[in-house]
C-alpha cells in the first residue's frame, strides 16, 4: 500500500491513533481470554497457535525472524522471551506502535530485537530468515503477491512462514447466509448484553438490534487496509508456499456478532458462558460439515 496506492496514509493515521487508544480491544469477542481459550479448545485440541508454532520449530532457539505488521511488538517479544528467536526484526507502518514495542523491550531488558517502521506493500525483504510472521495482520495488506513472494525468496532453506489471521470476506462484506446466523442469534439476546460501545470504548447510544454489511465508503474513510483482500489470501498462500499445517480458527458468526457487544459478556456469569459456548460451538460445527467457511485461520508454511 504505497502512499499514492492504496491509502496507506491514511491507514498508518488509523493506526497511530489507534495503537494508543486504551481498551480498545475490548469491542472484539475473541479478545477475552476465556473466549480463546475455548476456541483453542474447539479448534487447535486445547494448543494456542504459538504453542503450535513453538512445537514445530523445535527447541532450538532459530537465528533470525522477521515479524510483518507487528503492532506493538507482543508477538516478536514472545518469540525473544519464550526463546523460540535469537533476534527479531519487526515492521510496521505505525510510528505510535513502533515506539510503544521499542519502549517495550527496553523496559523489560529484551536484547536482540530490531524495529523499523515501513509499508509492508512496498517491502523490499533483502536479508534471509529462518521465519517470518503475520499475526492478524495480512488482511491489511493488498500487495499480497509481492509480500509473499519476497517472503518465499527470503527464507532460508527449512525456513518457516506462520500466519494467523483474518481471512473471511474481503471488506467483511458478510455472506447472506452469515449474515442470517448473525441476526437471528442477535435476536434472541436480551438488551442489556446488546448494549453497545465505539471504537475509543465509549457508551454507543443504542443498543445493537441488527448485523449487516458495512458500506465500502466506510472502509475508504476509517481504514483502507482493512481487510482489504483477505478472501485472496487463502488462495494465494497456497499457491505460494506448501502449507504443512493449516486449522480454521472460527469467527464466521461470532467475530460480528459481538463486534461492539463483547464488553457486555462477563464470563464469570455461568449463563453468559453457557450462550458464547453454544453460539461457538455451533460455528464450530457448521465449519466442520462444511456449511460455513472458517473466516480466521492459522498456517504453516514452507518455501516451495
Ligand atoms: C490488527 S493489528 C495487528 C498487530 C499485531 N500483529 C498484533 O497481533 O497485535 C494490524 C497492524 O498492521 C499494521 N499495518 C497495517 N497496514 C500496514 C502496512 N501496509 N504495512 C505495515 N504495517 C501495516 C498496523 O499498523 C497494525 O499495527
Amino acid at each position: 500500500m504505497s502512499e499514492t496506492g492504496h491509502g496507506a496514509h491514511a491507514a498508518a493515521e488509523k493506526w497511530n491513533k489507534a495503537h494508543v487508544v486504551p481498551n480498545f480491544r475490548r469491542r472484539f469477542v475473541n479478545h477475552i481470554p476465556w473466549v480463546r481459550n475455548y476456541i483453542h479448545f474447539l479448534y487447535l485440541n486445547n494448543e494456542t497457535p504459538f504453542s503450535i508454532l513453538k512445537r514445530e520449530l523445535g527447541s532450538t532457539p532459530v537465528d533470525n525472524a522477521l515479524e510483518l505488521a507487528g503492532g506493538r511488538g507482543d508477538f516478536s517479544l514472545a518469540l525473544l522471551t519464550a526463546g523460540l528467536a535469537r533476534n527479531v526484526r519487526m515492521v510496521d507502518l505505525s510510528e505510535s506502535a513502533a515506539k510503544i514495542a521499542r519502549e517495550k523491550a527496553d523496559s523489560q531488558g529484551i536484547k536482540g530485537f530490531v524495529v523499523e517502521t515501513g509499508d509492508v506493500n512496498d517491502l523490499r525483504i533483502d536479508d534471509k530468515y529462518d521465519l517470518v510472521t503475520f499475526s492478524q495482520s495480512l488482511h491489511h495488506i493488498f500487495a499480497l503477491e509481492h509480500i509473499l513472494g519476497e517472503v518465499r525468496r527470503a527464507l532460508k532453506p527449512g525456513g518457516l512462514f506462520y500466519v494467523s489471521d483474518y481471512i473471511g470476506p474481503t471488506r467483511m462484506q458478510w455472506t447472506d447466509v452469515q449474515l442470517k446466523y448473525m441476526n437471528d442469534i442477535l435476536a434472541l439476546m436480551p438488551e442489556h448484553l446488546r448494549a453497545q460501545i465505539n471504537p475509543d470504548g465509549s457508551d454507543a447510544p443504542s443498543p445493537k438490534t441488527s448485523v449487516k454489511r458495512i458500506p465500502l465508503e466506510t472502509f475508504e474513510r476509517v481504514d483502507p487496509s482493512e481487510a482489504v483482500r483477505s478472501a485472496d489470501i487463502d488462495g494465494i498462500i497456497r499457491k505460494t508456499f506448501d502449507v504443512v499445517d493449516f486449522h480454521p480458527m472460527g469467527g464466521t458468526i461470532s467475530y460480528e456478532l459481538f463486534r461492539t457487544i463483547a464488553h457486555n459478556f462477563d464470563v464469570a456469569d455461568q449463563s453468559v458462558q453457557a450462550l458464547l459456548k453454544t453460539v461457538l460451538y455451533f460455528e464450530h460445527d457448521l465449519i466442520s460439515r462444511g456449511v460455513l467457511n472458517s473466516d480466521f485461520g492459522l498456517y504453516l508454511c514452507r518455501a516451495r
